[in-house]
């Protein structure tokens, strides 16, 4: 069977054959036929944007590889900055690329100083850490103005390289502001994890990093790195495509993660866990789900249609928190409300299972991380993700973003002068 579509304008009777490639159709093709006719996809859910080589999802069946390496084998045998390196160049690195590369993002974790607490200082003590992280990234290009020669791929690669390394200082600098606690210098001595955990939680006495929460972290953020054209991923590369330089495309990445929808789910299910009170209201809450009174935060997700691989490990891992930390408090609600879910026809017609948030803030909480960290915790994760589209995309012969709309305006009319309305 040839792998075409064919299709038909009615209004002429033409027809046009095009080829199906990697399961999609060429819209430049459909476009011969049908000039000035929109595809209308609200959403974006039916519209692939790009061809990309990094992450393979496959919803259906529950899949997540990094450049072909699945999640669970990067999980349990990997590093983050392993990762970001396979996700930025493609492949895992022999030992001497290996250890330049984290040579290279250990001594760029400093930001300049007077930048830093400028920056802080103008913000309020209780300004939410994602508004300081999207603001301190976004003015990162204003600090670096050779990040806008985006053409050179050494210099693309240079504050790629910037970027992941500064991105835990930024952030633990937004936690240590909210508490009005001194900011701890970054050590680079300490690996990637253990650098964050320390600039996030010393108080005057060393800080001892227990090594099954430095292990939690990384797995954490490994989890997070990349998951293919989510929305701030979109987000990065529709402002990225305009060649802004990488801070100001991130900045955008970080805003649309911000979102409850999005990365912004993980503060909301806390938020939401905490509402429910008690085991014995899960019912309840489950009932109002299925009134349409609010969705069940941390289930659902666009493209997958079984249970997120994320959630599996993550669900996994928060076991051996607990036996640091203790049990979450909220563990036995999540768990009720996951059964009742995943026995419920409503979620099982709809195909909704536990998604990457619904698991992770539990852990997060439980080593320590206020409720407002939680996204911050994912954007650190996802930074090399974000990165690796943008140099994708800048290396590709890729086009501005511009979509088109159906309009359903008015028609031409004459203005009205005010005192006749
Ligand atoms: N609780 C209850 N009903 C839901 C939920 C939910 N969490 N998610 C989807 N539905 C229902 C929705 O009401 C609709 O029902 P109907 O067909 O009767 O109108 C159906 O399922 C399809 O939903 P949709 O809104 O068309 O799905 P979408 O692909 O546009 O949205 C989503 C995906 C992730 C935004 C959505 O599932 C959601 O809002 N989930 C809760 C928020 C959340 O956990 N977000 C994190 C996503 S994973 C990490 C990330 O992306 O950052």
């Amino acid at each position: 069977m040839a792998e075409s579509i064919t299709i038909t304008d009615n209004r002429t009777g033409e027809q046009l054959e095009i080829p199906i490639t990697n399961g999609g159709v060429d819209a430049a093709e459909w476009r011969k036929l049908l000039p000035g006719v929109w595809f209308h996809d609200p959403g974006l859910a039916t519209t692939s944007g790009t061809e990309s080589a990094i992450t393979e999802l496959d919803g259906d069946n529950g899949i997540l590889r990094y450049r072909g390496y699945p999640i669970e084998q990067l999980a349990q045998q990997s590093t983050f900055l392993e990762v970001a390196y396979l996700l930025i160049n493609g492949e895992l690195p022999d030992r001497a690329q290996h250890d330049a590369w984290v040579d290279d993002i250990t001594h760029h974790t400093y930001l300049h100083e007077k930048f830093r607490k400028r920056m802080y200082d103008a913000f309020h003590y209780d300004a939410h850490p994602m508004g300081l992280l999207t603001s301190g990234v976004a003015g990162l290009s204003t600090f670096y103005p050779d990040a806008k020669d985006i053409e050179d791929p050494d210099n693309r690669m240079h504050q790629i390289i910037r970027l992941i390394a500064k991105m835990p200082t930024f952030a633990a600098s937004a936690f240590r502001h909210s508490e009005g606690q001194p900011f701890v210098f970054p050590d680079n001595t300490l690996d990637y994890p253990s650098n964050f955990l320390q600039m996030m939680f010393e108080v005057g006495n060393p800080y001892e990093i227990d090594p099954a929460l430095r292990k939690a972290m990384e797995l954490l953020l490994i989890l997070h790195a990349d998951h293919e054209q989510n929305c701030s991923t979109t987000a990065a590369r529709v402002v990225g495509s305009a060649h802004a330089d990488p801070y100001t495309s991130v900045a955008a990445a970080c805003a649309a993660l911000y979102g409850p929808r999005h990365g912004g789910a993980n503060e909301a299910v806390l938020n939401m866990l905490d509402s429910i009170e008690s085991y014995s209201n899960v019912d309840d809450f489950i009932k109002s789900v299925k009134a349409g009174e609010g969705r069940l935060i941390g289930f659902g997700h666009r493209v997958y249609k079984n249970y997120d691989p994320r959630a599996a490990l993550i669900k996994e891992a928060a076991h051996e928190v607990f036996a640091v930390t203790g049990k979450n408090p909220h563990l036995d609600i999540a768990l009720k409300l996951e059964e009742a879910a995943l026995n419920d026809e409503y979620f099982i017609s709809r195909k909704l299972y536990p998604n990457v948030d619904f698991y992770s803030g539990l852990i997060y909480q439980s080593m320590g991380f206020p409720i407002e960290m939680f996204t911050v915790l994912f954007a650190i994760g996802r930074t090399p993700g974000w990165l690796a589209h943008w140099d994708e995309m800048l290396a590709q012969d890729s086009r501005i973003a511009r979509p088109r709309q159906l309009f359903t305006g008015n028609e031409e009319r004459s203005y009205v002068p005010m005192s006749e309305r």
